[in-house]
C-alpha cells in the first residue's frame, strides 16, 4: 500500500477527486493517511474529517520564522511515514530540505499546460485570468514531480482543454478541473502506487 499525504490550502476538490477514485476502485494500492493544510479554514480539512482521514493544520502563523514553519512541516510529514506527498492546491512553496528528502516522492497538480502560465504568482484563478488575457485557444492541466524550482519538475501527465468563446476565468477553471485535474491527479497516484520497481 502506498501511504499518501495530501497537502491542501483551499476547497479541496482535487482531494475529493482522489478520495472518490479510491472509493470507486479506480485508484488502488493506496491509503490516504493524512491531509495537511497551511490554512485552518480550508474546506479540504472538512472533507478529510468526513472521510475518516487525519486532518492536520501546520500554519506559518503559528511560527515566528519561516525556518521554524518549514521544520514543523517536515517533522509532521516525517512522522506520518509516507511514500508519496500529493500537492492538491497547496499554495506554499515546499521547503528545499523537504524536496531533497522526498526527491521524486512529491507530485503537484497545476492548472495549465506547463511551461505556460506557471511559476511565481501563477496559482488558482490567476492562471486562468492570464490564459484568457493572452488569448490562448488551448489550456489544460499538468501533474509533475516537485523539484527545487516553481513548477519546474519532471512532467508526469498533461491534458489539453479547449478555451471556448465567452469563457470567464471561473468557467475555464471549472472545465479544466472537471475534465483534466480531477482525472490526471488520481491517475498519477494510481500509476505510482502500482508501478513495478
Ligand atoms: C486547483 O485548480 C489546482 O490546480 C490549483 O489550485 C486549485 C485548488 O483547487 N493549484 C495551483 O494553482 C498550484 N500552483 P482545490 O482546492 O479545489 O483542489
Amino acid at each position: 500500500m502506498l501511504r499518501v499525504a495530501v497537502m491542501v490550502s483551499g476547497g479541496g476538490t482535487n482531494l475529493q477527486a482522489i478520495i472518490d477514485a479510491i472509493k470507486a476502485g479506480e485508484v488502488t494500492n493506496t491509503e490516504l493517511v493524512a491531509v495537511i493544510s497551511n490554512n485552518a479554514d480550508a474546506y479540504a480539512l472538512e472533507r478529510a474529517r468526513q472521510n475518516g482521514i487525519e486532518a492536520v493544520v501546520v500554519s506559518p502563523k503559528s511560527y515566528e520564522t519561516r525556518d521554524e514553519f518549514n521544520d514543523a512541516l517536515l517533522e509532521k510529514v516525517n512522522s506520518l511515514n509516507v511514500d508519496l506527498i500529493v500537492l492538491a492546491g497547496f499554495l506554499v512553496k515546499i521547503p528545499e530540505k523537504m524536496v531533497h528528502e522526498y526527491s521524486h516522492r512529491i507530485i503537484n497538480i497545476h492548472p495549465s499546460l506547463i511551461p505556460s502560465f506557471c511559476g511565481k504568482g501563477y496559482y488558482g484563478l490567476k492562471v486562468h485570468e492570464a490564459a484568457l488575457e493572452k488569448g490562448v485557444k488551448v489550456s489544460g492541466a499538468t501533474v509533475h514531480y516537485v523539484d527545487e524550482g516553481m513548477d519546474t519538475g519532471e512532467i508526469i501527465f498533461q491534458k489539453a482543454i479547449e478555451v471556448e468563446d465567452g469563457d470567464t476565468p471561473e468557467i475555464l477553471q471549472r472545465r479544466i478541473m472537471e475534465q483534466a485535474e480531477w482525472k490526471l491527479l488520481p491517475a498519477a497516484i494510481n500509476m505510482i502506487a502500482n508501478k513495478e520497481n
